[in-house]
């Protein structure tokens, strides 16, 4: 998502400095691993009304000044038209995946039917860039970016009318691109994303109802609409891991995952309750979507505090969702500290369904009380949502689909994003040695862009890009000058200073 910044809804961290193995080399992992990194394609391409991309429900969204910098994707990084220096770019960093997503209004403009010649134009071109310099392809279908036509007619993820329209256009994605794409992800954080759109009102379409919304919402239900909406993610993602599996995987030889926003949540004490919320939290987070795929039903705990709010499976869709992945990319930021906190105060966390307290650290005062003004990083903690997904859920392949953090700084010096980024590398490699069965890297992202929750006032490049210079150059910062040395000189993680490599091509002109 980039849900970067979920955490300004209500979490608070905690800063670990111990940090994980340092000093590792590219040779430290397995030469299958991929390292890469990620944009989507509302965050990235710009041109929103260009070549017959009709909207999505982010265009309504920020056309209506939902953001909180009244900002829009309108140009955004203005991928559209310049996506073959990008593609060239990603080549000469070094990267071995990039990680993108499609937008469905641009491919199929009415949401069903036909396809829209310019969009598969645009894709297939980038894919076969992509494909000249020997780049992995990871391609996300849904990144929070619905037809808004589609919304308008049936209310979009809230109806199982999605469901056939959704597999419908990941068929034709398959039909035209699996040939050269062998990586699929359905969508991109349906947990937090059900959250922020219909919870909170933070993430289109705004849906939100009292006292839950963060910002003012027209309609919606904030109880009951977000298990509404992951309920129909996950029927829709099984109907396309089936149609993949029947029609496509014996010849295209692909894999099909989901993706889940994840945080670590570490008990704020070691009381029974306490340690008890940090469970429920894992639960209410990983347990919501994977538990449904690993064991065919949700969690005890979601069923027995959300009640009959909680939609059900029949036998029929329990039976088909049962193991319908390939692999489960993980987009991390951040860890919390959570206590616990009687339901009956309210709360703006899964409406207290959750009834957890986030902190920032022992002495800070609870979520809802103040902001935090910068994200402090806990390496350890993507080590041990992998851990917890390997004793919890079988050891399932995982890709680190997003990690990285955001800063107003644009400096284009910026060695915390190299500490960052290296630590929690360390960190996955911790992981791999304890037997986690992670294949891949992605930094979140490859250059600025059009942020989720924050627009444009907070940058997680490794190019940056001036937003008020209408070609939008791109520039290395040291972030990507050191990344491209470690995978492309075998560099270690430490030796951030030898590897100022000139990767700023000339993309002005
Ligand atoms: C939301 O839906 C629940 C369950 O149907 C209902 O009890 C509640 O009154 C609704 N709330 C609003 C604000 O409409
Ligand atoms: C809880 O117990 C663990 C294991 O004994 C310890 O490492 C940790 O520091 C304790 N946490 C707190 C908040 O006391
Ligand atoms: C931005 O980063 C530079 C280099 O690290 C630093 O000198 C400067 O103080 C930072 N500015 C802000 C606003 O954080
Ligand atoms: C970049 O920042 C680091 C620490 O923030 C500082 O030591 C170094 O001198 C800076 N380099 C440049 C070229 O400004
Ligand atoms: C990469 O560097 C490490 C540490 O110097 C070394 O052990 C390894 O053999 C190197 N690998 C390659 C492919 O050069």
């Amino acid at each position: 998502m980039g849900v970067t910044a979920f955490f300004y809804i209500l979490l608070f961290l905690w800063v670990h400095d111990a940090a994980a193995i340092i000093g590792f080399t590219r040779s430290d992992f397995a030469q299958d691993f991929v390292f890469g990194a990620g944009t989507s394609a509302y965050q990235y391409e710009g041109a929103v009304a260009e070549d017959g991309r009709s909207p999505s429900f982010w265009d309504t969204f920020t056309h209506a000044g939902k953001m909180p910098d009244k900002s829009t994707g309108d140009i955004a990084a203005d991928g559209y038209h310049k996506y073959k220096e990008d593609m060239k770019l990603i080549s000469k960093t070094g990267l071995e995946a990039y990680r993108f997503s499609i937008s469905w209004s641009r491919l199929i403009p009415n949401g069903r039917g036909a396809v829209n010649p310019k969009g598969l134009k645009y894709y297939n071109n980038i894919i076969n860039e992509l494909v000249k310099h020997g780049i992995q392809i990871h391609i996300t279908l849904h990144h929070i970016d619905l037809p808004q036509i589609l919304e308008d007619e049936y209310g979009g993820w809230l109806s199982p009318r999605i469901i056939e329209d959704f597999t419908a256009y990941a068929g034709v994605c398959f039909r035209e691109f699996g040939d050269r794409v062998k990586y699929w992800t359905t969508v991109n954080e349906p947990n937090i994303g059900a959250i922020a759109a219909y919870g909170s009102g933070q993430l289109p379409p705004g849906r939100c109802s009292d006292p839950f919304g963060i910002t003012k919402c027209t309609a919606g239900n904030s109880s009951i609409e977000p298990y509404i909406a992951v309920h129909t993610t996950l029927l829709a993602h099984t109907s396309v891991v089936k149609l993949y599996r029947e029609k496509y995987k014996a010849e295209q030889k692909g894999v099909v995952g989901i993706n889940i926003y994840s945080y670590w949540s570490y008990p704020f004490t070691n009381s029974t309750v306490d340690l008890e919320a940090s469970q429920r939290s894992k639960d209410f987070m990983f347990g919501w979507i994977l538990e449904p795929l690993v064991s065919g039903d949700y969690p005890e705990v979601m069923k027995k505090n959300v009640g009959s709010r909680l939609p059900s499976f029949t036998k029929i869709q329990s039976g088909l969702i049962k193991n319908s992945f390939d692999f489960i990319g993980i987009n991390h930021y951040f860890s919390v500290y959570v206590n616990d906190r009687p339901i009956e105060r309210g709360a703006r966390d899964f409406n207290g369904d959750m009834s957890v307290y986030y902190r920032v650290s022992r002495t800070d005062p609870p979520a809802g009380q103040g902001a935090p003004t910068n994200v402090p990083s806990d390496p350890k903690g993507l080590q041990l949502v992998l851990e917890y997904l390997k004793e919890t859920y079988g050891n399932p392949p995982v890709y680190v689909h997003e990690n990285g953090v955001g800063s107003p700084n644009d400096s284009l010096n910026d060695t915390d994003r190299v500490v960052y980024l290296s630590s929690y590398m360390g960190s996955t490699l911790d992981a791999i040695r304890n037997g986690v069965n992670v294949r891949g890297y992605f930094a979140w992202a490859f250059m600025d862009l059009f942020e989720l929750l924050a627009g444009y006032q907070s940058k997680y490049g490794l190019y940056h890009i001036d937003f008020d210079d209408m070609r939008r150059p791109r520039q290395a910062r040291l972030s990507a000058r050191w990344y491209s040395g470690f995978l492309k000189k075998n560099g270690s993680s430490l030796l951030v200073s030898r590897t100022h490599e000139d990767l700023t091509l000339n993309t002005v002109s």
